[in-house]
């Protein structure tokens, strides 16, 4: 395992979409002191560190994923000191805090690229990747063209708005595709070494990183990124060794090597985790079959060799609620998995409660589809949902208008809540070396059609059996020579006779092995 901070090993983390979140100042947007207000409630949860979506300044065409100044909190969230604020804040309470940084791409907007639009040669004309006549586009790559003085097109990589950052081409094959040792390339990835500086000094503890495999172009099987990201984590080892990276990259086997601690599995690319959550038959609406997302899930597991996390998240702000899909009970078997996997787990704001996906919304600030699972959370059960002191009127984005909308303090109050589910969940994954973050595990049975997700999770002397069964069948399996102790279940609870024990249709649970 690669040198990392302690804390890693139990931390639970917590997404905030910042805009969403709590407003304190009534303008319906949410703000940094909301977050710094509620992070006990964070705490109480059993979360212990937070992934904060962009808060920089920004036109907004991106939700901020289009920043426009990396050195200063947009002021609709507050100020810089408010930030500092917040990681104070949450230090003390023995939570760490990672931000969103977006090195790949600024929106068009920014300064930088005001400069490299212009004809005239300037310290900005290599900061982004131009073609050298506006007549030809870059092959494979969406562009921007004619709204420069510039002769060229600008390759974009997300929305059009969003100018890609020049870290150069692997092989460059076209005169006006520069090497990743170019002086232009070399400068745009020291301006983002200094970004990153910057917010280390101020008191964050890493970043999770947007796109971070698509840096460097014409890079098939992404060794010039992955080079990249080294010298980027040599630098962070040299002035701030403490500092956590994860990667939106979604091929663990490469972000690790590129010096990432810990990397997502995504609702795109080769994961099969949709099969689980977001399909027509998740897996764990009962119907479903999780083999395929088992076999890929091993395949990173034993490329990435214990060097880094693995983390598979209950959802993001990219993709549909996980409520839209699984509620009830079978919300709460989800979290049984999800908080007994290895690799850190995420926990996207509101999930604990099983908010809903909005929808039919008017997409708010690029988010299209993507806005329905971006409501205000709801904190209680008034009007507003004790979002903001403002009208919700005016919220930046509507409420769930559903009246049987779930609320944080009532569940708070409810024994049987998801939400306090997730609070015991978290509780015995952080007493259980075996069930936490570095524990390996083995599994026992993958899932397919009809099956459940079973597996053996070790650590040291520590072993435990975790039985997910959303299928109809009692599932049973053989136990010789050893008895055991239920840590956990959910429903009907398993039996154990004979030296089998047997887990029924529709429960879960999690079995502690003792050897006689
Ligand atoms: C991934 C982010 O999660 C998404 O919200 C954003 O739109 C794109 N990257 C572009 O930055």
């Amino acid at each position: 395992m690669r040198n990392r901070p302690e804390w890693l090993s139990n931390a639970v983390f917590y997404e905030i979409y910042p805009q969403s979140f709590l407003d304190t100042d009534g303008d319906g947007i949410g703000n940094i002191n909301g977050i710094t207000e509620k992070l006990p409630y964070i705490r109480n949860l059993g979360c212990n560190a937070i992934w904060l979506n962009p808060c920089f300044d920004s036109p907004f065409g991106d939700a901020g994923y289009d920043v426009s100044d990396y050195y200063k909190v947009a002021p609709r969230y507050g100020t810089n000191e408010d930030l500092a604020t917040l990681f104070a804040e949450a230090h003390k309470l023995g939570m760490h805090v990672l931000l969103d940084f977006v090195p790949g791409h600024t929106s068009w907007k920014h300064p930088w690229f005001t400069e490299s639009m212009k004809a005239s040669t300037n310290e900005f004309t290599d900061r982004y990747i131009w073609t050298d006549s506006v007549w030809e586009e870059a092959p494979g790559y969406g562009s921007l063209r004619g709204i420069s003085d510039r002769d060229g097109s600008c390759i974009v990589n997300f929305f059009t708005h969003q100018p890609a950052l020049n870290y150069g081409f692997y092989k460059p094959d076209r005169p006006w595709q520069q090497p990743m040792d170019s002086e232009g390339a070399m400068a745009t990835r020291n301006a983002m070494k200094d970004v990153m500086a910057f917010w280390l000094s101020l008191g964050c503890d890493g970043f999770r990183v947007d796109m971070a495999g698509s840096l460097v172009k014409n890079d098939e099987d992404s060794k010039g990124t992955i080079a990249l990201w080294q010298d980027v984590r040599s630098f962070l080892d040299e002035r701030f060794p403490e500092a956590v990276l994860v990667s939106e990259w979604g091929e663990p086997d490469k972000s690790i090597e590129g010096g990432f601690h810990m990397d997502f599995l995504l609702h795109f690319g080769p994961s099969h985790y949709n099969d689980l959550f977001r399909c027509e038959k998740p897996f764990f609406g009962g119907e479903g079959d999780a083999a395929a997302f088992v076999g890929k899930y091993l395949e990173s597991y034993r490329k990435a060799a214990g060097r880094g996390l693995i983390c598979i998240p209950s959802g993001n702000h990219d993709m549909d609620r996980l409520a839209r899909h699984i509620r009830g009970d079978r919300a709460k078997m989800a979290f049984a998995f999800l908080l007994s996997m290895p690799g850190a787990p995420f926990l996207y704001y509101g999930d604990e409660i099983g908010m809903r996906y909005v929808e039919n919304l008017t997409s708010v600030e690029g988010g299209y589809g993507r806005t329905g699972s971006r409501s205000p959370m709801q904190w209680d059960a008034s009007e507003g949902a004790g979002f903001s002191t403002g009208p919700k009127e005016n919220y930046y984005i509507p409420l769930d208008p559903d009246s049987g909308r779930p609320n944080a303090a009532e569940q708070l109050a409810d024994g049987d809540s998801l939400l306090n589910e997730v609070k015991k969940l978290i509780g015995i994954r952080q007493a259980h070396k075996a069930l936490g973050n570095d524990g390996a595990i083995t599994f026992v049975c993958d899932g397919a059609k009809g099956k459940p997700l079973a597996y053996f999770r070790t650590s040291g002397d520590e072993k435990i059996l975790v039985v997910i069964n959303p299928a109809k069948e009692e599932w049973t399996v053989p136990f010789e020579g050893a008895t055991g102790e239920l840590l956990y279940s959910l429903g009907e609870q398993p039996v154990y006779a004979a030296g089998r024990l047997s887990v029924p249709g529709g429960t879960a649970c999690f079995w502690e092995v003792m050897h006689e």
